[in-house]
């Protein structure tokens, strides 16, 4: 380990600052959320860089740097910050014999400490750094921690601070404290509900934390940047996975690693478990203290049953939630460029499915078309000639523009189109292959290929 990650209280003591530019102001930003007193020294300055300064009451002094200004502000570190590097070299010199540390903007070599990439959750913090190797590696990474941690989380953390007594009291043993705050954190990561903490305390004291959780959520159409951060919360928090054929193996990958996973996928005609009986495990392993993840491809409530198994939840009194996934047709809409809304094009859009059981009369539309509408089919490649049959029947007229669009937002993506008189052939033609979407209307003519 090159350098030792510490962190630093700097509240209430000066921090010399060399530079007057953007880069200096920068540093003095964070210092001041630091609550370090600010002396900075620069020939030239900012106007908004002196405006800050001036809101912060810090001593700005206008001339050039000598090595005096060290020993009358005293300072505990020092940050050079100016676009001249033998001014820097100086200043370094002049710490190092004072043995005051110091920072030499973008110049490791000059630099007692570094500055990490900061996730700022105040109480928490959290610095990377990739010791000036990779900054951009260490930004990254500091995203990458961004998104899975909930919004409310320094103000939970504050929170839990002042309750930390309470709990003490209430909860004698360590064990328990650890299940608390295990239960209450591992909550807060997943649905980012800060605040009520004497009430976690007593719902724990009364059901001892052994009720689980059921997460419906959508994982989107394949694509798993598709994913919504709330999504990757829970796919890495549950401790059973109950996952659909749509679910690519990618996005499976996201989940905690240890869970159990198990797949109820359901293809035409093929599927691995009813829906009855998916709802039976979604409630038996809840019931059983387990947070159950239902990981279903596009959005839950999008053709996607979610609304059953949450009424088997609520039925059976577990606790559940549903997040939102892009659903296929959003994400073949921006994946193709084929606007499902356009101004003077079309000014509605309706989703239908196109999955009916054998002997059902296809009954399409249940209210006329709208000439300036969109109709996006869901599960209807295999009844492309029907809903076409049915469609013509209905009077759309046979120009009408009509897409295909198969594996939408994945590599495999592909888009066919033609007309409401020849896709059916073309369709035969290409062997575009399920998942697809069909997607019908004057929206189609502005997809470019
Ligand atoms: C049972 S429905 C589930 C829909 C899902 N809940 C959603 O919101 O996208 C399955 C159908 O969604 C469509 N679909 C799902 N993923 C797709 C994708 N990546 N590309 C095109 N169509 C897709 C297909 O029409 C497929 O037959």
């Amino acid at each position: 380990m090159k350098t030792l990650p510490l962190f630093f209280d700097l509240a209430n003591k000066t921090v010399l600052i060399v530079g007057g530019g953007d880069v200096a102001h920068r540093k003095a930003m964070l210092m001041a959320k630091a609550g370090a007193k600010l002396v900075v020294i620069a020939k030239n300055f900012d106007d908004e860089f002196v405006k800050f300064l001036n809101n912060h009451q810090a001593i700005i002094h206008q001339k050039s740097y000598d090595a005096t200004d060290l020993d009358t502000h005293q300072p505990s570190i020092v940050i050079a910050a100016t676009d001249d590097h033998a001014v820097n070299v100086l200043v370094h010199g002049d710490c190092q014999a004072r043995r005051i540390a110091i920072n030499v903007v973008d110049t490791p070599a000059l630099c007692d400490f570094i500055f990490p990439a900061i996730v700022d959750r105040d109480p928490v913090v959290i610095g990377v750094s990739s010791n000036g190797k990779a900054p951009v590696l260490a930004r990254l990474i500091r995203a990458k921690i961004e998104s899975v941690l909930p919004s409310g989380l320094g103000k939970l953390a504050a929170k839990a601070g002042e309750f930390r007594a309470t709990v003490k009291e209430k909860l004698p043993t360590i064990t328990e404290r650890r299940y608390f705050w295990e239960s209450v954190f591992g909550r807060a990561m997943v649905d980012q509900s800060v605040g009520e903490l004497d009430t976690e305390l007593s719902d724990f004291i009364e059901n001892n934390d052994k009720q689980g959780e059921v997460y419906i959520v959508g994982a989107g159409a394949g694509d798993p940047d598709l994913l919504t951060f709330k999504a990757l919360r829970l796919m890495q928090q549950a401790d059973v996975v109950l996952y659909d054929a749509l679910v690519s193996p990618k996005i499976l990958d996201l989940c905690r690693r240890d869970s159990q996973k198990i797949f109820v996928g359901k293809k035409r005609q093929d599927h691995a478990k009813t829906q009855d009986e998916i709802n039976a495990l979604l409630v038996k392993y809840a019931k059983a203290g387990h947070r159950v993840l239902r990981l279903k491809g596009g959005d839950p409530f999008v053709f996607g049953r979610g609304g059953e198994e949450m009424f088997a939840c609520r039925q059976a009194g577990v606790p559940y939630q549903v997040v939102s996934g892009i659903t296929a047709a959003l994400a073949a809409s921006s994946s193709t460029g084929i606007p499902l809304t356009h101004r003077g094009v079309a000014t509605s859009v309706r989703f239908l499915t196109g999955c009916y059981k054998t002997n059902e009369a296809f009954d399409g539309l249940k209210s006329a078309y709208q000439a300036d509408e969109t109709l996006v089919f869901y599960m209807g490649l295999h009844a492309l000639p029907k809903i076409v049959e049915n469609l013509s029947a209905q009077g759309l007229p046979s120009d009408l523009p009509v897409a295909i669009v198969s594996n939408a937002s994945l590599p495999n993506q592909a888009v066919l189109t033609g007309t409401l008189a020849n896709i059916v052939a073309k369709q035969e033609e290409s062997g575009v292959s399920a998942p697809a979407i069909i997607i019908a209307g004057k929206v189609v003519d502005l997809y470019q290929g």
